[in-house]
């Protein structure tokens, strides 16, 4: 979602927003621009498209100044364009605004501002805020106070960078359910919305929390709550590197990504078994058998991907340890007044930690006394930091908008907490442990190996099914889980229309879509579903159907109804999700990489979706 950058120091402003909002493109955007004030001036260059677009605007009519804000903006209200690309300004350009998020009562506010004589030139939210603050402002020409008095008036959510003419040497910044970090340099400061766009300054940051503002200068920060009271906070440093952060070779941050994903796995298993290997270790989870047993329910809730990992946990958690669990997208759980309670686990789960739906459920759940575990990637994130226990899934950085190391280690955090609490709750035997945890130990290798040998046949499927338009991805159990996010990632960034559907489902109506142009992706690791599935994958073979197997290998008889097959390793049932996956994320990247899109920006999409 949108961008946010700002600089107080010594340096040029410009270089610093550019490089910032470079650093995040990743999460998705249709402008960009920047504000910079020098000798009492504030100049303004803004443009919709790419931060490229930005820069070559700067080449045309530069500006410099010591502080500056800079934007990188996903349009929800008004269309993606110049004029409504941030920063805005006030009517006299005295003030500056960027903001993240939505302002709920915007329309209201921009009926009063305008009835009080000031003029609107764009269609967004944000210019109210810059219109809000300037009103008060007038008042005593105090900034934080104009700001703080400005966020006693809007409603919905706002991450917020500030700057005044009368100010040549502040940043006021201010953060409510949109994420906002203040970052301590040397003799300079920053602002930024995600650690990424100031990590080749800093790594050091105060986080905010909702209703926070801090007014920034170069050598000091103060932070103060909405009440305009100062107040202390810890400073956070972040573990990532700016290699992190980079491609490191790769075409693509997405397939940099999937090739990680042997590591990534790797790293999320060390440690987590105690070392005469028979119980889990998970740090940071208080959860042993006397919680446990109070519990009578699991709900999980998450968003995309997230979910799709989640619903793997359900399936397993359900068939090893015999509790109910629920799941629910977090956009649907927040808004159905969900059953739960006290003796209720909800898991919510997200890479970014930032996932506006997903932190609303979290509250909601916290809110009807439920305990809340979070299984989260990014450290330090509002989920993480809003959860009663977290789980950090220990991906690294996840740069590319489709998800794919974050699933795996999601899906890796989903098979450890399974196995953490059917023993706790005794109801797994020392053998079946013993055995899980080999197959466990080797899901990394197995990881490598497809990634090392499936790639040309991969390639050439990509190839061979290039024309395709509708493909379903099917599968029972597990499989039809999995298939639901090898869909997910094709339409993303394929832009093919797909649909996952459980197998035996698709007699049921959809079956009539098939013809002899509908690519069918069938999932068969299950083995004990197998035969099931391989008659579905007869049935649509029988009407035309090009049919994409993911089988195990030893399952040969699948070559009589499947086109191609690509075979993952053996593996004990609870994992071949993880397996199965690789495959399919690999046929998103080449179709969509054959297909010429823009792989780890796909269009209309956000990294981290911070807004309902
Ligand atoms: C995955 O490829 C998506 N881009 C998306 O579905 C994502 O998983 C979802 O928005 C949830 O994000 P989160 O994990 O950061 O909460």
């Amino acid at each position: 979602m949108c961008g946010i950058v700002g600089y107080i120091g010594d340096k040029n402003s410009v270089p610093v927003l550019i490089s910032g909002l470079s650093s995040l493109e990743y999460r998705g955007y249709d402008s960009a621009g920047v504000a910079v004030l020098n000798d009492g001036t504030i100049n303004i260059r803004k443009t919709k498209g790419k931060v490229e677009n930005l820069s070559a605007l700067l080449l045309e009519h530069p500006v410099s100044g010591k502080l500056g804000i800079g934007h990188t903006r996903w349009a929800t209200h008004g269309a993606p364009s110049d004029t409504n690309a941030h920063p805005h300004f006030s009517n006299d350009e005295k003030i500056a605004v960027v903001h993240n998020g939505i302002i709920e009562n915007y329309q209201e506010l921009k009926d009063e501002l305008e009835a009080e004589g000031f003029k609107f030139s764009s269609e967004t939210d944000t210019e109210t805020v810059a219109h809000l603050v300037d009103f008060y402002y007038k008042e005593n020409n105090d900034l934080l106070e104009a700001v703080r008095k400005t966020l006693e008036r809007i409603e919905g959510s706002y991450a917020l960078g500030v700057i005044c003419t009368d100010y040549p040497d502040t940043l006021v910044a201010a953060r409510k359910e949109s994420p906002l970090i203040v970052g301590l340099g040397e003799g300079e400061n920053f602002i930024a919305s995600d650690i990424p766009a100031i990590l080749n300054y800093t790594n050091k940051a105060y986080i905010l929390d909702d209703r926070e503002l801090a007014l920034v200068k170069k050598d000091e920060i103060k932070l103060y709550d909405i009440n305009g009271n100062e107040i202390q906070k810890e400073v956070f440093t972040y573990n990532w590197n700016v290699e992190a952060a980079q491609k490191s070779g790769y075409e693509h941050f997405m397939l940099k990504e999937i090739y990680e994903q042997p590591k990534v796995v790797k790293d999320n298993l060390a440690k987590r078994f105690t070392d005469d290997g028979k119980h889990i270790v998970l740090d940071g989870i208080a959860l042993g058998k006397k919680e446990l047993k109070g519990i009578n329910q699991i709900y999980i809730v998450a968003c995309g991907t997230a979910y799709y990992a989640g619903l793997i946990g359900k399936y397993l958690i359900e068939r090893l340890v015999g509790i109910p669990v629920n799941s629910d997208v977090a956009s649907e759980f927040r808004y159905k007044e969900p059953l739960i309670d006290e003796h209720t686990l909800v898991i919510v789960i997200s890479q970014s930690g930032e996932t506006a739906d997903t932190h609303s459920a979290l509250k909601l759940a916290k809110e009807k006394g439920s305990r809340v575990l979070a299984v989260v990637n990014a450290v330090g994130s509002s989920i993480a930091r809003d959860a009663d226990d977290v789980l950090y899934t220990l991906a690294g950085f996840e740069i590319s908008v489709a998800s794919t190391k974050a699933f795996s280690a999601q899906v890796t955090a989903m098979y450890l907490i399974t196995l953490h609490i059917a023993q706790e709750l005794g109801k797994i035997s020392e053998k079946d442990f013993t055995e899980i945890k080999q197959a466990l130990e080797k899901l990394p290798s197995q990881v490598n190996d497809i990634l090392t040998k499936a790639v040309p046949a991969i390639r050439g499927f990509v190839n061979k099914y290039i024309g395709s338009k509708n493909v379903f991805y099917i599968g029972r159990g597990l499989d039809y889980v999995v298939s639901m996010e090898g869909s997910l990632k094709l339409k993303e960034i394929a832009y093919l229309h797909s649909e996952p559907y459980a197998a035996g489902e698709l007699k049921h109506g959809p079956i009539a879509l098939i013809e002899s142009s509908t690519l069918v992706v069938g999932v068969c690791t299950q083995e004990a579903l197998f035969d099931k599935t391989k008659s579905n994958l007869e049935e649509v073979k029988a009407r035309g159907a090009k049919v994409l197997a993911i089988a195990m290998q030893g399952n040969k008889s699948i070559e009589e109804v499947a086109d191609d097959v690509i075979y993952i390793p053996r593996t004990h049932w609870m994992l071949t999700s993880l397996l199965a996956n690789i495959p399919q994320q690999l046929f998103a990247y080449y179709m969509a990489k054959d297909l010429g899109n823009d792989v780890d920006k796909p269009r209309n999409l956000a990294k981290s979706v911070t807004v309902e």
